[in-house]
């Protein structure tokens, strides 16, 4: 046989066993047999190099190909996934795409069809073929662009350098996530440790830094392997379904992951879920939840995307994993309204991927509910995004030398006096307190509220210091002189600081009550009071009982909001607020009310069926004037309006002396 046969039978037969080994988990020789063919093609192309093609399997690793590190476009962008963290999530999920499809199709579809998959706790690829053959890889970088690392992904074992069977487009992108099998990264960071280097803190950091290395040396010998979930540039073959791409990328020899599975509607989803997490531990790779995806891509263009992820998809995460880790410290932390938090300072320990060195614990009484101590062995528990938290102390393994936490006495950055009255401990200094100025600093240049764009946490603090900002209001104050002369600024950033912080005098009314920080009033609360009141004069001369009227704001939020703006020093302060030319246009939700109205800021109950009119319409025409319609009666009630067969409410509202009117009286009224 001639020696180009030769070799070219060879590299089928090496692809094919690679194939089985790597995409069918089936191998079909041992190890040994596999070795020798290697070295057999080996030897020929040594002989005879003019027979060497770039998609030999001996050429993984050729000067050939380099990493370029070059910025490469992504032809579509590369998204992320929404997330998802208990069943009601799922089930919303479901319900949404059921609600908008039929709304698009006229359609009553009732439940849908899914594929799961493991969410891989890797990083994403993309990998573009052109005729078959293997001539990009790329990182996600940040959705639109990434890094070109061509070479690297060549090294990886289980993707193809070309592609077999037909139908394959004449140029192919296909998208998946390189991982680091559990025993692999155990046996990096063996090697790391013996070696004196770093150590990886999760399989996942181990993937991201082998594929972004220079050398695709060392990125060959971390045993990096892909699972492809999707690819583009395909339209021409029709397909129909996410499930049926799938096969194709098996068929073309692609890695797809095994654990994929058709499912329906979200109990489906949910099954697959349990399914999968009672196996998380013995699967050979990370995963951190499992993601669902429509199947039907005609159903999935309908849906389309919200911001960068696509409504038809969401990745249902695993609940946060626990680990235990000791106590080493509690530090006492004041926040913006100067509730004095106790954080736990913690032994490093790595929870679900990350490093946790704090943890939340709440208040006092949080302290002695768990029975903590300093020294302490404690369960961390970490949620997705969500802050850490101590949820558990192993009291058994308690040492001798546990010491108790003590609340200081004073505040711990400004030491005045704290407030013990309630569960929660205040500083009582306001925004004499530097920690307090601070945070309400950063609340008031939050993007959601004034907007003012560069002032990070270390030049505020540096503001604070030289005490040229001891209130909001100070920063309209700040001249171009005093922020040159901070280290590191230039006039580049201060121009673009000062134009930031004259820009956000043109604001809205809800964003400026935000802005100000007032205790429980977050930014709903805040434009139902730019709704209600229209106007800051109004707001900031409202009783308690006016704000009583507003739906959502209960007797202690009204508190908090009569009693900040009977503050002297905080009157002053948004006096100073709006000297410095904050405005707002007209609040365009506002309904002036006539304050004569015989229904105007009354509560009203409604009892019976009415006739002429629903509830709803009802509830709607009390609102426009004023009312505050509520379904419980009590002495506070103003008016009990009674249709026809009435409850116990009538009685009870002669008992408690509340006037009742029929339907008439009341409409005649209105
Ligand atoms: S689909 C828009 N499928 O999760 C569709 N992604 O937050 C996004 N990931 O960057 C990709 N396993 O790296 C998809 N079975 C899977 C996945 C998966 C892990 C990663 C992927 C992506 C991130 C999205």
């Amino acid at each position: 046989m001639d020696v180009e046969k030769k070799i070219i039978q060879l590299r089928t037969e090496i692809k094919q066993h690679d194939v089985a080994y790597y995409r069918d988990s089936q191998p079909t020789i041992s190890d040994k047999q596999y070795d020798e063919l290697f070295s057999k093609l080996q030897k020929l192309e040594q002989q005879y190099p003019e027979f060497i093609s770039a998609d030999s399997p001996t050429q993984r690793l050729t000067a050939a190909f380099t990493n370029k590190f070059t910025i490469v476009e992504h032809e579509v962008p590369m998204l992320s996934l929404s997330n998802g963290f208990d069943e009601e999530d799922i089930k919303d999920f479901e319900t949404r795409l059921i609600e908008l499809l039929n709304k698009k199709n006229g359609s009553i579809i009732e439940e849908l069809n899914f594929v799961a998959e493991p969410k891989l706790d890797g990083v994403a690829i993309s990998v573009i073929y052109e005729k078959g053959q293997l001539v990009q890889g790329a990182t996600r970088g940040d959705g639109f662009r990434g890094e070109e690392i061509t070479a690297n992904v060549r090294t990886i074992r289980n993707i193809p350098l070309s592609l077999e069977g037909e139908n394959i487009p004449d140029r192919l992108e296909v998208r998946g996530e390189v991982l680091m099998s559990k025993k692999q990264f155990a046996r990096c960071n063996q090697q790391a440790l013996e070696n004196n280097e770093k150590t990886f803190a999760n399989p996942r950091n181990a993937a991201s830094g082998s594929l972004r290395q220079l050398d695709p040396k060392i990125t060959q010998s971390r045993g990096l392997a892909v699972y492809c979930y999707s690819f583009i540039n395909a339209e021409v073959l029709e397909f129909k379904t996410h499930w049926e791409s799938l096969q194709q990328l098996k068929i073309w020899g692609l890695p797809v992951n095994n654990e994929a599975c058709q499912v329906k509607g979200f109990k489906g989803c949910l099954e697959y879920f349990l399914q999968l997490g009672e196996r998380r531990e013995v699967l050979p790779y990370e995963i951190d939840g499992v993601v669902y995806k429509l199947n039907d891509f005609t159903q999935q263009k309908t849906t389309g995307f919200v911001s960068r992820s696509p409504r038809w998809a969401i990745a249902h995460k695993f609940p946060a994993k626990e680990v235990t880790t000791e106590l080493l410290d509690v530090e006492f932390q004041v926040g913006r309204t100067g509730a004095i938090t106790p954080v736990a300072k913690l032994k490093p320990v790595e929870v679900a991927g990350v490093t946790v060195r704090n943890a939340t614990l709440h208040n006092m009484a949080e302290i002695e509910r768990l029975n903590l101590k300093i020294g302490d062995f404690v369960v961390i528990h970490r949620a997705g995004d969500v802050i850490p938290k101590v949820v558990t102390v192993l009291t058994d393994l308690r040492p001798e030398n546990a010491s108790a936490i003590v609340l200081p006495n004073d505040c711990p950055v400004c030491h005045a006096h704290l407030d013990h009255s309630e569960i929660i401990v205040r500083c009582t200094a306001g925004l004499n307190c530097p920690a307090q100025l601070l945070e309400s600093i950063k609340h008031f240049v939050s993007r959601r509220a004034m907007n003012i764009d560069g002032l990070g946490e270390k030049m505020l603090e540096k503001l604070i210091e030289k005490k040229w900002i001891m209130s909001p209001a100070d920063l309209y104050h700040l001249t171009q002189e005093q922020l040159l002369s901070i280290e590191r600024t230039g006039t580049k950033s201060v121009s673009n600081l000062l134009n930031s912080i004259e820009n956000s005098k043109k604001t809205q009314l809800h964003r400026f009550i935000y802005s100000l920080g007032i205790r429980e009033v977050g930014e709903t609360t805040a434009q139902l009071l730019a709704d209600y009141f229209g106007n800051l004069e109004s707001l900031r001369m409202a009783t308690v009982d006016s704000l009583l009227h507003i739906d959502d704001v209960g007797p202690i939020v009204a508190e908090h909001i009569q009693s900040f703006f009977a503050e002297p020093r905080n009157q002053q302060e948004v006096d100073r607020l709006l000297e410095c030319g904050i405005h707002w246009p007209a609040v365009k939700n506002w309904k002036m009310h006539d304050t004569e109205h015989p229904f105007y800021q009354k509560t009203v109950v409604l009892t019976g069926t009415l006739t002429s009119i629903t509830r709803e319409e009802a509830k709607q025409k009390l609102q426009a004037v004023g009312a505050k319609v509520s379904n419980a009666l009590s002495k506070k009630t103003d008016y009990l309006i009674v249709g026809e067969d009435p409850g116990s409410k009538v009685k009870k509202a002669q008992s408690l002396n509340v006037q009742c009117l029929t339907e008439d009286e009341w409409l005649n009224k209105m």
